[in-house]
């Protein structure tokens, strides 16, 4: 017999976006061992219909919900949040997780790449904040959690793009926090910047390089030696969805092996 169920997000009520596999599947999975009722939001609705059946299979059902998201898409996000808000009952954790890649330094990289990272990268931050807001009110203390990654921190030579969304978000979610603290309601709002962490958005590296290869090659990269897990970030997230983070908003969580302490 497996772990009893924890408790250290029982009652929440989360919606996560990319939540079909990688980080926001890991994360939904993670809320969910620890109590929380989510909502798993992507633009691939049986991939998160899978995750969100075995959750309930795990948990008994009436744990986890799927809905279809594009994230750049307003009337997507209004959508999505009423039919999450009516399936769970409220909505106080946003888990703003779905973002994407280009490559292409700043000579060759397209506008069409640019507007399109720019637009699920940090146009979903801002829809989904600007209409997720009223629920977290209505279910306070309430928890948004932006995905950043350490690239939006650290600049590298060729990744332009998701350099300038990830900082994007980082400091979009500090002007977040500021918002909600200024009108004296309890939505806290925070960032993670992962760096290499073992899911499918490094696929085109590992069939460029190969699986290993790739992977060692991101490795020694990082101080620690070797890329992270998804349990690694999930982790991180349960953390700044419960009330045990409650001091803690306008801040950012770096997973990173040690990268940005170079
Ligand atoms: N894995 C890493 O190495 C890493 C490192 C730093 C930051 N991140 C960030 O973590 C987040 C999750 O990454 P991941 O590694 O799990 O990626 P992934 O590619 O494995 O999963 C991304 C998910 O987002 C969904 N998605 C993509 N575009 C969407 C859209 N327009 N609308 C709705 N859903 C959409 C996809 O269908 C997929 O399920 C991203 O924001 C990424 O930038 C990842």
């Amino acid at each position: 017999m497996s772990a009893a169920r924890g408790t250290r997000v029982a009652g929440k009520l989360a919606f996560v976006t990319g939540a079909a596999q990688g980080l926001g599947a890991a994360t939904a999975r993670r809320l969910a061992e620890e109590g929380a009722k989510v909502t798993l939001a992507d633009i691939n609705i049986e991939g998160a219909r899978r995750v969100a059946d075995a959750i309930n299979a795990r948990w008994g059902p009436r744990n986890a919900f799927a809905v279809h998201l594009e994230v750049t898409s307003e009337a997507g996000w209004i959508e999505a949040l009423n039919a999450a808000d009516a399936a769970m009952g409220g909505i106080s954790v946003l888990v703003n997780n779905a973002g994407i890649s280009r490559g292409g330094d700043i000579e060759t990289l397209s506008l069409e790449d640019w507007k399109l990272v720019m637009s699920v990268n940090v146009d979903s931050v801002f829809l989904g904040t600007k209409h997720a807001l009223k629920y977290l009110r209505a279910n306070q203390p309430g928890s948004i959690v932006n995905i950043s990654s350490i690239a939006g921190l650290i600049a590298a030579h060729n990744t332009p793009v998701y350099n300038a969304s990830k900082a994007a978000v980082w400091l979009l979610s500090k002007g977040i926090a500021l918002h909600c603290a200024k009108q004296g309601v309890d939505v806290r709002s925070n960032s993670i910047h992962p760096t290499y962490i073992d899911t499918p958005i490094l696929d085109p590296l590992r069939q460029r390089f190969g699986k290993d290869e790739a992977e060692a090659k991101l490795g020694r990269q990082v101080p620690l030696g070797h890329i992270g897990e998804p349990a690694d970030i999930a982790n991180a997230v349960l953390y700044l969805a419960s009330d045990e983070s409650k001091f803690m908003t306008g801040a950012e969580m770096k997973l990173d092996g040690g990268i940005s302490a170079m």
